[in-house]
Parts: structure tokens; C-alpha cells; sequence
């Protein structure tokens, strides 16, 4: 089966009440990690390569890798560009053989968002592949761009529909306050999306997938386990998993989970160092790393999105 697009998995999903976990890859055991978990319990799949990443392994070896996963899986993958920035490397990655691609212009005037995010429509749909583009603000950190919670702004339901009739995106990504990384929320405050605006964007938008960035829960098992082993994460918090699980039921289609997986990757190296500190064949900590990443995607692919069952 070849890489497909996000159109079917999005259509199904949003009749079905569920969502497609979009998750980030970086090298082989994530992408091994993830991709077992999603064949175990027959899940559809996103697979996300930022621009970081891209740098980090180069152009080639990623998409190999997961063209490797759909050998070994048989699964619908879609291989997506996470957090595109420009028109040059939404078209470069088009070029290398993803199926969709995010161009994240929501930092830009709502004119310039619209420039650029239909430049890259034009292009991508020409060569059938699906777009995510953003509107509004998270807090957190992408790649070199850092916005602070001050700065990040919910997304305006206002805009929604003439955004995507003027730019022919395929899906949004909309903030309801989520942000990136693993430091979400203040210690001792209660994290509640903005469920009114995502009712109020999807009235607007009957039908259209909703996309939701920095969906990490933060599991405190790992960040114990980086703490005890040497690591010092205090008061990392994420989205709790009910409310990511009621987003899904609604036109939430694609949840997008990074810090979620690094914390297992790093909070189990940690601890097999720590109890193991004259290993160094790498096959003996990243072999474990990997086993964790595939727990925690099978937990999220049926109990936070409702995918399993759904390839
Ligand atoms: O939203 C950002 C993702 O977590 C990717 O992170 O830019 O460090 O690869 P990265
Ligand atoms: P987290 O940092 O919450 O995992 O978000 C990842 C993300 O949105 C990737 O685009
Ligand atoms: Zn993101």
C-alpha cells in the first residue's frame, strides 16, 4: 500500500467520532514504536516530520523509514510536514513524496496567512496532497520560534469561514489552549479547553476537520522517572486525556502528540543508565525506549482518540 493522504482517514474519522493520532518522528525506534502500536490495535496513522527533524536525519532517511513501516505494517500511513513555514519547504517536501503538509503561517496578519497558506494549496493539491493550516496562536516552542503565553491567542470563530473558503485548506488548526511542549500549565491550575469555541468554529465549518497541536498529556510516570533518574522536569503539566477524548467525539479529526513520546523515549533511557551504568551498546536502552513509546501510543490510539479498529 502506498503513503495516502489525510482526505479518507479525515472523512471516516469525522463521521466515525473519533480522531488520527498524529504523532512526530525523529529516527527509527519512534517510528518503530508507533507504527507496531498502530498495527496491534489496527489504527490508521499520521506520521510528522517537522522541519527540525528534517534537518536532523535529512531529507531522505525519514521517509524511507516510514516507507519501511508501511512494508512492515501494511497500514493507511499519511506522511505529513509538520509546522511548514515557508511555500519552499511545503514544496520541497511534496516534492520528496508527502501526502499532506501543515504550512503554519497563524503567525502572521490574517491577510498574510492567507497569501501563503493558498500558495501552497495551489501547489500541493496539484499534486494530490492534503493541507493543515492554522489559525490562531499556541504558546510553547516550535523548532527556533518560541511564543510565550502572553503572546498566544485562541483563534477566532469569526474568521474561520472565510479563511478556509479564500485559502481551499483541507483542515484547520485551531487554539482552544493547548500549547506545545511538556510545561502546559502552572502547577496547581486546572487545564480547561475552550470547548465554546471549538462548537462555535465547527457551526461555522459543518463537516471540516479540526486539527489540535500540542495535545501532550505530560504522563507523571515519566516525569517521575526522569526526575528520579537524574532529570529535573518540576511541575510539568499537559492537557488532561477526557477532554483530548471529547474533542475527538466532536470535529476534532487530528490530535497531535510529540512531547508525550519524548518523555518515555528519555524517562526510560534514563532509568536503564542509571541501573545499568557500564552498558553502552545502544541497542540495550533504545530497545526499552522503544517498547514504551509502543505502550503509550496503544494507549492513546484507544483511549484518548478511538482509532483502534478504524484502518
Ligand atoms: O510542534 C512541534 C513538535 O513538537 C516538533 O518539535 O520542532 O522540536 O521537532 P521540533
Ligand atoms: P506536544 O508538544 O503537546 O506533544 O505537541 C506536539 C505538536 O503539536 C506537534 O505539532
Ligand atoms: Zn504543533
Amino acid at each position: 500500500m502506498p503513503l495516502v493522504s489525510s482526505k479518507e482517514m479525515f472523512e471516516k474519522a469525522y463521521k466515525g467520532g473519533y480522531a488520527i493520532g498524529a504523532f512526530n518522528v525523529n529516527n527509527m525506534e519512534i517510528i518503530q514504536g508507533i507504527t507496531e502500536a498502530a498495527k496491534e490495535e489496527n489504527a490508521p496513522v499520521i506520521l510528522q516530520v517537522s522541519s527540525g527533524a528534517r534537518k536532523y536525519a535529512n531529507r531522505t532517511y525519514l521517509v524511507k523509514l516510514v516507507e519501511a513501516a508501511i512494508i512492515e505494517t501494511g497500514l493507511p500511513i499519511c506522511l505529513h510536514l509538520d509546522h511548514g513555514d515557508t511555500f519552499e519547504l511545503c514544496k520541497s517536501c511534496v516534492d520528496d513524496g508527502f501526502t499532506s503538509v501543515m504550512i503554519d503561517a497563524s503567525s502572521k496578519s490574517f491577510e498574510d496567512n492567507i497569501a501563503l497558506t493558498k500558495q501552497v494549496v495551489e501547489y500541493a493539491h496539484a499534486h494530490g496532497v492534503t493541507v493543515e493550516a492554522e489559525l490562531g496562536t499556541l504558546a510553547g516552542v516550535e523548532d527556533e520560534v518560541n511564543v510565550s503565553a502572553e503572546d498566544s491567542s485562541y483563534t477566532r470563530p469569526e474568521d474561520v469561514q472565510e479563511f478556509v473558503e479564500r485559502t481551499g485548506c483541507d483542515s484547520l488548526a485551531i487554539a482552544i489552549g493547548t500549547s506545545h511542549g511538556a510545561y502546559k500549565f502552572k502547577p496547581g491550575t486546572k487545564p480547561q479547553l475552550r470547548f465554546d469555541i471549538l462548537e462555535d468554529v465547527s457551526k461555522r465549518l459543518p463537516g471540516f476537520p479540526i486539527v489540535l497541536h500540542g495535545s501532550s498529556s505530560v504522563p507523571q510516570e515519566y516525569v517521575k522517572m526522569i526526575n528520579e533518574n537524574g532529570g529535573n522536569m518540576p511541575g510539568a503539566i499537559g492537557i488532561p486525556e477526557d477532554q483530548l477524548r471529547q474533542a475527538a467525539k466532536l470535529s476534532v479529526c487530528k490530535i497531535n502528540i510529540d512531547s508525550d513520546l519524548r518523555l518515555a523515549l528519555t524517562g526510560t533511557i534514563r532509568k536503564y543508565f542509571n541501573e545499568n551504568p557500564a552498558e553502552f551498546d545502544p541497542r540495550k536502552y533504545l530497545g526499552p525506549a522503544r517498547e514504551n513509546i509502543k505502550q503509550i501510543v496503544k494507549h492513546k490510539l484507544v483511549n484518548v482518540l478511538g482509532c483502534n479498529g478504524k484502518a
